[in-house]
């Protein structure tokens, strides 16, 4: 991973196949090291500003307590606490930041305002989500796939269904072509991933011998997979709005119990980023339980609740995962 030091994670097709294996692998000696208790701290007096434009409990406590567990600091800008792109442009921001700090991580809109950071910054940048990609999410799934199947990558089969044309389902699409995987987008087709994505995976499915189907067909889409993972429907910044449509269009891609059956796998394992559609907290979601009488949408609490969801190594793994980063990149 020498050759990750200085650079920037903007998304996932910033990293070759071996470079992103190299990051898995060094997250697992990580983590195995802080399991045993023989973690070496390798970014003492680092400097890391996390700015958020979204809210977050999983990315911004992996960074916290992955750069402190190394010895950096961390300093955290909240939605509403920073001028970013409201009182100071974009490109100011980073200037400023780029001096008093040595990386900076940035959750928020457009994949073109992190591109613009890191254009300015003169220091690593790293995407903690977009609307477009979220490549550290990958690197944690990856790590947990990795924990969870004694196959090889290129024999994995990886479906997900729900919203394709946002980060998450950009993301596995691009990760599953550029790892040679055997990756399913299962979904209506006004919800499928852009079509500029789409070529861009097929561009890396030949390179790499992933194999890449899109499908509106649950069935035909689950079958053989070794894993089935979905995302909540509508995603953070979307305008309530589009709630009651994406309901109707997404009812059928909801994540039971006979969709894992589909599968024919019975050793298949349920992934989920989380937050799940669990949050009764806000106005709208009560709405929607209350309109709908659902407690969950994208997964029933069946799956989410058994033997088969290894949501909780998956959010375990994004703090390892950020740490891995975070040496690679940062450490001297
Ligand atoms: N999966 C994920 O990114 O979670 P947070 O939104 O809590 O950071
Ligand atoms: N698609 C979701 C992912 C959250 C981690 C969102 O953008 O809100």
């Amino acid at each position: 991973t020498d050759r990750l030091k200085g650079r920037h994670l903007l998304k996932e097709t910033d990293l070759t196949a071996e470079e992103f294996h190299g990051l898995i692998e060094l997250a697992a000696e990580l983590k195995a090291a802080k399991q045993a208790g023989t973690e070496q701290p390798r970014l003492q007096g680092r400097n890391i500003a996390l700015v958020f434009e979204k809210t977050s409990t999983r990315t911004r406590c992996a960074f916290e307590v992955a750069a402190a567990d190394q010895g950096a600091r961390t300093t955290y800008l909240d939605p509403a606490g920073s001028q970013v792109g409201h009182k100071e442009s974009v490109k100011d921001t980073a200037r400023v930041l780029g001096r008093m700090f040595d990386a900076i991580q940035y959750r928020g809109h457009g994949q073109s305002v992190v591109e613009e950071l890191a254009a300015h910054a003169g220091v690593p940048v790293f995407n903690g989500l977009t609307d477009e990609w979220h490549p550290t999410q990958m690197l944690a799934d990856v790590l947990t796939m990795t924990e969870h199947t004694a196959k090889p990558l290129e024999h994995v089969g990886l479906a997900y269904l729900g919203d394709a044309r946002y980060n998450m389902g950009n993301s596995y699409l691009v990760t599953g072509a550029l790892l040679g995987m055997d990756v399913r987008i299962v979904a209506p087709e006004e919800l499928w991933p852009a079509a500029e994505v789409v070529a861009q995976a097929q561009r890396l499915a030949r390179w790499s011998g992933a194999r890449i189907t899109l499908t509106a067909d649950v069935q035909q889409g689950v079958a053989g997979a070794d894993f089935v993972a979905t995302d909540v429907w509508v995603s953070m910044g979307e305008p309530k709005e589009v709630w009651d449509a994406r309901i109707a269009l997404l009812a059928p891609y909801a994540v039971t119990m006979d969709v894992l059956r589909a599968t024919g796998n019975p050793a298949v394992k349920f992934l989920h980023c989380l937050p799940a559609f669990h949050d009764l907290g806000t106005s709208v979601a009560r709405e929607v339980h209350e309109r709908h009488g659902l407690t969950s949408l994208e997964v029933t609490d069946e799956v989410f609740e058994s033997l088969h969801s290894v949501v909780w190594d998956e959010a375990e793994n994004r703090m390892h995962t950020i740490k891995a980063l975070l040496v690679a990149t940062l450490s001297r």
